[in-house]
């Protein structure tokens, strides 16, 4: 049986830290000589971590035994693998045409002065990554923002703050 990671890189491992890397430990055992196991493994810690750190990509690979090179290759390559830690929802402000004209920008300046955070980042809490989208498909409704999958349409900045509320 593999040896498993026994600290937390920030406690005693009373936050949970050191279940995550067993449960990651898990997947490895399961998945380890398999073709094409690296991705499954990334996805798998992605899942459990939320995000895929230097530290992390280390172990895995230490873990399957090819090199940490091979592992950051596939991680920067597909924009599913995230490197930054991602908050508990992700927040998309449309910026398309039609949403841009209808009052797309005043939500982006609206969001960053509220929840202190600019685009591409994470709100200190950790409830939510603000990104920008290019069209959501809700064109007609503009402007329109989605958290997670729910889409909200003809949003205005009070709106806003009352669907903020809700999370
Ligand atoms: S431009 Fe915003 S939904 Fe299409």
């Amino acid at each position: 049986m593999s040896e498993t990671r026994q600290e937390c890189r920030f406690c005693a491992g009373g936050c949970g830290e050191q279940a995550k890397y067993a449960e990651l430990d898990t997947v490895i055992e399961s998945y380890k000589d398999r073709e094409g196991c690296l991705i499954m493994v990334l996805h798998a810690a992605q899942e459990i971590f939320g995000y895929l750190p230097i530290e992390l990509q280390t172990y895995i690979a230490d873990k399957l035994m090819i090199p940490l090179s091979e592992v950051y290759g596939v991680v920067s390559f597909y924009s599913f693998f995230s490197m930054k830690e991602c908050g508990k929802h992700t927040l998309r402000v449309c910026l398309g045409t039609a949403c841009y004209v209808r009052g797309g920008m005043r939500l982006i300046e609206h969001i960053k002065e509220k929840l202190n955070v600019e685009v591409g980042g994470t709100t200190a809490d950790k409830t939510f990554t603000f990104e920008v989208a290019r069209c959501i498909g809700a064109c007609g409704l503009a402007p329109a923002i989605m958290i997670d999958d729910e889409v909200y349409k003809h949003v205005t900045p009070k709106y806003l703050d009352e669907i903020l509320a809700g999370y």
